[in-house]
């Protein structure tokens, strides 16, 4: 075992599926004693005895809903309790609904705010007074290269994510002088159920399936999330600002920082092109009222066949 964060211990919301469970499972690999807090509980617990199994770091489930603080201070008394302090915390856990603002209703912008950024600010207001007090710590939320860019197709993940990367910018200045550190993770495509929707998410779009959708994001080469976490950990241990992995999203970042009005035409023509490829598939916008958007319900109903429901947002990275 890699002893190098013997001793430490690592909160990680959304811990129990994709870049979370990889997370934590990178994490424990190297020492760390981790807490996985998710809604699908039953899943954490699973992969946390299978994590204790590996012989690495200790390993917890915890239920959570980010969107209720009661709830977040509850795992976090319970942790520092055990624990005596949280060393890192992973502001992971996220949902997307895709699909064009213009087709909105008011739960398309409701339920990810709820998640997205109501959820990590929460996280924050849990965590971070315990690792102010203890003078260290590492706050480390889970943005988007959809935080850094114009990703058009996805509004409300693109809002959120743009303010999860001004909250840690802001939390990284002020809890310097605290001995507290904070980075934010941009991903760029990585192969987990969000692709496809993942338990509480939804594609706004009939008459698609999810195959469709992952042939959609073939061109994006979703990076598997076990080698996603491995070189994100490193970054975050070399307490890097902006966490970008795969690197080459780095690109569509710099773009939009050296010139916005080609950034905005690039994921204009992006854009085209999944209009394009919507309508050579036949899939067709779910409006609110439309019985395909009844049919797949709200976030808080995960569907309950495992047909295509809630394929993913394509330009959701
Ligand atoms: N996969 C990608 O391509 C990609 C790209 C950029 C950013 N991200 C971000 O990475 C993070 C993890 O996503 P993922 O790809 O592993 O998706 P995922 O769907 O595999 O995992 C998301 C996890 O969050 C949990 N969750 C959802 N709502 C919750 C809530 N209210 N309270 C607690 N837990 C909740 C889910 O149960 C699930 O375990 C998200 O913030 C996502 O936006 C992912």
């Amino acid at each position: 075992m890699n002893k190098t964060l013997q001793g430490k211990v690592a909160l990680v919301t959304g811990g129990a599926s994709g870049i979370g469970q990889a997370l934590a499972t990178e994490l424990a690999s190297r020492g760390c004693d981790v807490v996985l807090a998710d809604r699908q509980v039953e899943l954490a617990t699973a992969i946390a005895k299978d994590i204790e199994a590996k012989g690495g770091g200790r390993a917890w489930a915890e239920a959570l809903d980010v969107r209720e603080f009661s709830q977040f201070e509850r795992v976090a008394n319970a942790t520092l309790d055990r624990s005596g302090g949280i060393d890192f915390l992973f502001n992971n856990a996220g949902i997307a609904v895709g699909g064009e603002m213009d087709g909105y209703g008011l739960a398309d912008w409701d339920d990810v705010i709820d998640v997205n950024l109501r959820g990590v600010a929460y996280g924050v207001q849990a965590v971070y007074p315990s690792m102010v007090k203890r003078r260290t710590g590492h706050i480390i939320n889970t943005a988007s290269v959809a935080g850094l860019v114009p990703a058009a197709g996805t509004g409300s993940y693109c809002a959120t994510k743009h303010a999860v990367v001004g909250l840690t910018k802001a939390l990284r200045v002020e809890a310097r002088v605290h001995g507290v550190r904070a980075s934010v993770m941009c991903p760029g495509a990585i192969k987990t159920p969000i692709l496809t929707g993942g338990t509480f998410g939804r594609f706004n779009y009939r008459n698609i399936t999810a195959r469709d959708v992952l042939a959609m994001w073939d061109e994006a080469r979703p990076m598997a999330p076990e080698l996603f976490a491995r070189k994100a950990l490193d970054a975050v241990l070399r307490d890097e600002a902006y966490i970008i992995v795969p690197g080459w999203w780095k690109a569509f970042w710099y773009l939009d920082r050296v010139s916005p009005s080609l950034s905005l035409r690039v994921w204009g023509s992006r854009l085209e092109k999944m209009r394009a490829q919507l309508a050579r598939l036949g899939a067709t916008a779910a409006r609110p009222g439309d019985a395909a958007r009844e049919e797949h319900g709200d976030v808080d109903e995960p569907p309950a066949s495992g047909e295509s429901v809630r394929p993913g947002a394509p330009l959701a990275t």
